[in-house]
C-alpha cells in the first residue's frame, strides 16, 4: 500500500487550547424517553486530541458519535465547537445550530455506506459537488490525489461491489476527507473486516494521526486504541467513568468498573 502522507487541514492555532475545540456540557440523551445513553455527560476535547472511546456494548458510544455528527438529537445540554454553539437542546429536542461547524465534521461507519450504484470516484465527488457546489474537475483532481495517498489509485472506476472490505473502508475514509473535515469520527470501522484487512485501514488512520487530524474513535481493539489515542475515555451507564492517557487507563486504571471491563476484553483478544 502507498503510505505517502495524507494531507489534512490543521485547525487554527487558537483552537488548540483546552475546551476550545469540542465541548460537551451536561449532555443528556435518552431513547424513547426511557433508555438513557448520555446522562449529564461533560467532555472537553482539544484540537490535537485523538480520543478513543471504549466501553461495554450498548453503553452509548455510537450514540455519542451520531450526536456529534448531527444524526441524533439530545434532550439536554449543549455542545460547543471552537467555543461556539454547535448543537443545542430545546424543548426536549435538539438541533444543529451551525451548518458551517457541521460541515467541518466527517464520519466513517462500521458498515460500508458507499453508494453501490456509483463508482469509487462517483462516491467521492458526489457531496463536494452537490452539497458544496464545487466544480467537477477540481473534485476529480482532489479525489485522485486522495485515492493515490490511500493506495487506491487503480480503483477509481470500480464499483463498491468490486472492492474488498478494507478497500471499501479506505474509500469511505477518502470520501469523508474530500470535505476537508477538521474532526473525523470513526465508529468501529474495522470490526466487520477480515483480520488481514484491519491493518490496511488502521495504517490509514495512523497516517491521519501523524498529520495531527483530530479524531474520535470508537473501537473494541484495545491494542489499536493504545497505539493511536492521546486520550482514552471509558464510558458506561451513560457516564464517563474514567479518562486519561492510554498509559493511565490501560496501565493503571483507577476505577473498579474500568478494570473489570479491561480484564474482560483483554482476555478475549
Ligand atoms: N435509534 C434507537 N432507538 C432506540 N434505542 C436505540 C437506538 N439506537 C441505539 N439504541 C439503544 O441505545 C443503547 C446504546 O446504543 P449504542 O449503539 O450507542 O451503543 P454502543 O456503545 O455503540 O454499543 P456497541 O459497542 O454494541 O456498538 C443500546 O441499548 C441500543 O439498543
Ligand atoms: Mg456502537
Amino acid at each position: 500500500m502507498n503510505t505517502a502522507e495524507v494531507v489534512v487541514n490543521m485547525p487554527p492555532a487558537n483552537a488548540m487550547e483546552a475546551g476550545q475545540f469540542i465541548q460537551l456540557d451536561n449532555v443528556f440523551k435518552a431513547y424513547n424517553n426511557e433508555l438513557v445513553v448520555m446522562d449529564g455527560m461533560n467532555l472537553d476535547m482539544r484540537a490535537d486530541d485523538r480520543l478513543v472511546i471504549i466501553g461495554p456494548s450498548g453503553s452509548g458510544k455510537s450514540s455519542l458519535l451520531r450526536v456529534l455528527m448531527g444524526l441524533e438529537g439530545i434532550q439536554g445540554g449543549d455542545i460547543n465547537f471552537h467555543g461556539q454553539p454547535y448543537i443545542k437542546s430545546e424543548n426536549n429536542d435538539s438541533k444543529v445550530v451551525s451548518d458551517e461547524l457541521h460541515s467541518r465534521v466527517g464520519m466513517v461507519f462500521q458498515h460500508y455506506t458507499l453508494f453501490p450504484h456509483l463508482t469509487v470516484m462517483g462516491n467521492l465527488i458526489l457531496a463536494p459537488m452537490k452539497v458544496h457546489g464545487k466544480d467537477k474537475q477540481s473534485c476529480i483532481a482532489k479525489g485522485r490525489e486522495l485515492l493515490a495517498r490511500l493506495g487506491l489509485e487503480d480503483k477509481v472506476d470500480y464499483y463498491p461491489s468490486q472492492l474488498s472490505g478494507g478497500q471499501k473502508q479506505r474509500v469511505a475514509i477518502a470520501r469523508a476527507l474530500m470535505l476537508e473535515p477538521e474532526l473525523m469520527l470513526f465508529d468501529e470501522v474495522t470490526s466487520a473486516l477480515d483480520p488481514e484487512m484491519v491493518t490496511e485501514v488502521q495504517n490509514v488512520m495512523m497516517q491521519l494521526a501523524e498529520q495531527k487530524m483530530a479524531m474520535i474513535i470508537v473501537t473494541h481493539d484495545m491494542h489499536f486504541a493504545r497505539e493511536i489515542a492521546t486520550r482514552v475515555v471509558f464510558c458506561a451507564g451513560g457516564k464517563i467513568v474514567e479518562q486519561g492517557t492510554p498509559d493511565e487507563v490501560f496501565g493503571n486504571p483507577k476505577e473498579a468498573r474500568t478494570r473489570e471491563f479491561l480484564d474482560k476484553v483483554l482476555h478475549l483478544n
